[in-house]
């Protein structure tokens, strides 16, 4: 079976994919510098590689492992540091992934598959859900940085070849969701619900979102592997919008939680409302969201449950 590196596979989202390719026969390596995923995420099946994707020394992975192709996930994931420190989030999030193409041109890697985000680059979108063709105005220097990667994914299609996907997530929420981490606001709100600590909603919590669930997102993966598709966009996310407010209240009922939330200031960079049209992955690649978000959140309770 084809070899697949996951960059961030000790992550969220690359231990989820890494689960459902493992299952379905890949062989799978991942390269994550562990600085917010951890080990135990990850599957044993699995050979992990404990490494900087900006650093020069990942090279020596490709050259030892050849894999027929890369998921790239690893990333600085906060929109807030990227605001406060943006020369941090390109350095990963660009310099990072321009190291990372470098490799996978110099190894002849089939195809590249990248974790661009649909939450962030288009900024307020010109009508909802957005699709793909909406115009880039990112918000926030992560939003810039995700789309510019982008770019380059564009060029070196162009001049070396190279096959590529982006897959543009909505606001991806599931088991191994990082509760202490600043970014996903189903498991912050659901450790604290469970801790009966009162959640912080960030200003007025009618801002909007598109809540997809993780294992929607690693089977977007998987078609978007296994199918022709190269050289495109696609959004992954169910359209349907959700006010913070709410995916607060659906929570603190199917948690049975009698917290009330506060609300702190507004966070800069944020969009007011998003949500994805979904439609052209649907056509390509033959894939829509399975998991309501009902349905998600009870999966996810579980999890953060059965941890317990
Ligand atoms: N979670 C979401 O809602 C969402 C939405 C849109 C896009 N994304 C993108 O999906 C990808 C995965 O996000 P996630 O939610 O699983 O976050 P995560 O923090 O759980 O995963 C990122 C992984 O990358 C690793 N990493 C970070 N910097 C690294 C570096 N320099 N070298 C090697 N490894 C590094 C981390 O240790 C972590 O395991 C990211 O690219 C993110 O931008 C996520």
């Amino acid at each position: 079976m084809p070899k697949v590196l996951i960059t961030g596979g000790a992550g969220f989202i690359g231990s989820n994919i890494a689960d459902l390719l493992l299952d379905k026969g890949y062989e799978v390596i991942a390269v994550d510098n562990l600085s917010t995923g951890s080990r135990k995420n990850l599957s044993k099946e699995a050979k992990l590689y404990v490494k900087d994707i900006c650093r020069g020394d990942i090279r020596s992975v490709f050259e030892k492992e050849r894999p027929d192709y890369v998921i790239h996930e690893a990333a600085q994931i906060n929109v807030r540091t990227s605001v406060t420190d943006p020369v941090f989030d390109a350095k990963v999030n660009i310099l990072g992934s321009l190291n990372l193409l470098e490799c996978c041109k110099d190894y002849n890697v089939k195809k590249v598959l990248y974790a661009s985000s649909g939450g962030a680059i288009y900024g307020e979108p010109v009508k909802l859900p957005a699709d793909e063709k909406n115009p880039i105005r990112p918000l926030c220097p992560y939003g810039a940085s995700k789309y510019s990667v982008e770019n380059y994914l564009y060029i070196y299609k162009k001049n070396f070849g190279l096959d590529y996907v982006a897959l543009r997530y909505a606001n991806v929420y599931g088991p191994r969701q990082d509760p202490l981490g600043e970014a996903g606001v189903v498991a912050i709100f659901m450790s604290r619900l469970s801790g009966g600590e009162k959640p912080v909603i960030y200003g007025d919590g009618e801002q909007t979102r598109d809540y997809v669930y993780v294992g929607d997102v690693a089977r977007a993966n998987l078609l978007a592997l296994e199918k022709r598709a190269t050289g495109t966009e696609y959004n992954i996310g169910t359209g349907i919008e959700t006010s913070v407010n709410q995916l607060y209240e659906k929570m603190r009922k199917a948690m049975s939680a009698n917290v009330s939330a506060v609300h702190g200031k507004a966070v800069a960079g944020e969009v007011r409302r998003i949500c994805l049209d979904n439609r052209l992955a649907q056509k390509e690649l033959g894939w829509k969201p399975s998991v309501t978000l009902t349905e998600g959140l009870e999966k996810t309770m579980q999890w953060f449950t059965s941890r317990a």
